[in-house]
């Protein structure tokens, strides 16, 4: 099994971060394709919990090489406070590999990803404030700066020079902020630039090798299907292609490398930051998901929005993303609801939707329907194998794979490694 991609079928946060740490075991590679540290991935192992952010979900295993691909886009001093976390916790970082190729955030980046959610007001995003959409729009501007550019100082100071003139003057002009100074931004690049030289290579070739070589690969996708630049909810996306298909794209691998693709959803729907969101609960049943799934950001710390599981949205995933194979998480979660609820499609001004619908407005102002199933009102979190699950949540298993046409490979019932079912049927 070659190649295989993880991806989010929601709005991220699915539990990306424990399915790639529960499957990187089996793998030699783990490698990220896009997004940067807005991304928060939870690992939890038996006796510890990692929040991840640039780095791969695989870097708990010493014999795995860990890639941050040309897709992604750096804060060099993020990632460098990531890399000592790691490393003060005995978890080695050597095999960690940056691509030569990937975008740095810049201090700018940060800046501008705020002045713009300010200046937007009630019609923000409502981003993580980490840069991301300024630093993907510098890359498709070709005004950039890349990895590569922090091993020769030269090519750097050229280029931040040139670039800062824009920078500053729409940091002044437009919102009225402190320009800033270039030196200031050269002297700290030049110090991150001799820590992380030794992690820098082309990672495409890397990972093709290793391909060749027969060996697996692992691509954890970040964020998810909904917060896809294309393919989501636009404009309350994120800035890069979170699906199955900016693997290639952001890994430098062919299609044709891929043989898995393994969506990820939860049990029920979340979401941080703004945009629609048909099946959310903005009642007693939201804030009890929230509670017992403690829905708030690893990121951000923001409470997430919560709201039933909404299979128009999976089938869609699906479809785009051609998943082979789900991974239920967080099915514990709903063990104290009852009755259960599955959305299976949208009415919008008496029309009935059961695709996606090819218009924003529809799937902002529709209404959810549903299907109610009965709950189990069971602790599940010490079960591992699907017979001995209790037959509602059998059931409910059963349902999601039957309105998606596709099969739960694996159920997860708790954070830690230790609480998942693999589901053989
Ligand atoms: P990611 O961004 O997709 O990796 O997901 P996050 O790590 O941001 O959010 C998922 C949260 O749910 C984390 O706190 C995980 O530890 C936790 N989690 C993952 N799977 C399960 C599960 O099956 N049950 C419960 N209760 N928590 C889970
Ligand atoms: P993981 O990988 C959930 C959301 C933000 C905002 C929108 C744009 O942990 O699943 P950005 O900072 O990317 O420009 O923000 O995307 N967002 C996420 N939501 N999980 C994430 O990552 C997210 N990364 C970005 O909340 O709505
Ligand atoms: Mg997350």
């Amino acid at each position: 099994m070659p190649g295989t991609i993880c991806v989010g079928t929601q709005w991220g946060d699915e539990g990306k971060g424990k399915i790639t740490d529960l499957t990187a075991g089996g793998m030699d590679m783990v490698v990220r394709y896009q997004g940067g540290n807005n991304a928060g991935h939870t690992v939890v192992t038996e006796d510890q919990q990692l929040r991840l952010h640039h780095i791969p979900s695989g870097i708990l295993y010493p014999h795995i090489t860990c890639v941050i691909g040309n897709g992604m886009v750096i804060n060099p001093q993020v990632l460098l406070e990531e890399i000592s976390a790691l490393e003060s916790k005995g978890i080695s970082t050597e095999g960690l590999r940056i691509s030569s190729n990937a975008h740095l955030i810049m201090p700018y980046h940060l800046i501008l990803d705020q002045a713009a959610e300010l200046r937007l007001g009630e019609s923000r995003i409502g981003t993580t404030h980490k840069g991301i959409g300024p630093a993907y729009s510098d890359k498709a501007s070709r005004v950039g700066i890349r990895v590569q550019d922090l091993l020769d100082m030269k090519i750097f100071r050229t280029k931040v020079e040139q670039v800062l003139k824009d920078k500053n003057a729409i940091l002044t002009k437009v919102y009225g902020l402190q320009p800033l100074k270039s030196e200031d931004i050269i002297v700290q690049a030049e110090e991150n630039a001799e820590k992380l030289r030794k992690y820098i290579t082309d990672t495409s070739l890397l990972i093709n090798q290793a391909l060749d070589q027969g060996k697996n690969v692992f691509f954890e996708g970040a964020q998810g299907t909904f917060l896809d630049l294309d393919h989501g909810t636009y404009p309350f996306v994120t800035s890069s292609s979170p699906i199955a298909g900016g693997a290639c794209v952001g890994a430098g691998v062919s299609p044709l490398r891929i043989n898995r693709v393994l969506g990820v959803a939860k049990a029920y729907v979340t979401r941080v930051g703004s945009g629609p969101f048909p099946t959310e609960q903005e009642n007693e049943i939201g804030e009890q998901m929230c509670e017992l799934g403690r829905e708030y950001g690893t990121t951000t710390g923001r409470k997430r929005r919560c709201g039933w599981f909404d299979s128009v949205m999976l089938r869609y995933a699906v479809r785009i993303n051609g998943v082979t194979g789900l991974a239920l998480t967080k099915l514990d979660v709903l063990s104290q609801l009852d009755p259960l609820r599955i959305c299976t499609g949208y009415e919008y001004e008496g029309k009935a939707y059961t695709d996606f619908p090819p218009h924003q407005t529809i799937f902002h102002k529709c209404h959810p329907a549903y299907e109610e199933l009965e709950g189990w009102k069971e602790d599940i979190s010490n079960i591992r194998r699907f017979e001995e699950l209790p037959q509602a949540a059998k059931r409910y298993v059963r349902r999601i794979e039957e309105i998606a046409s596709v099969s739960v490979e694996i159920i997860s019932v708790g954070p830690r490694r230790s609480q998942t079912i693999a589901t053989k049927r």
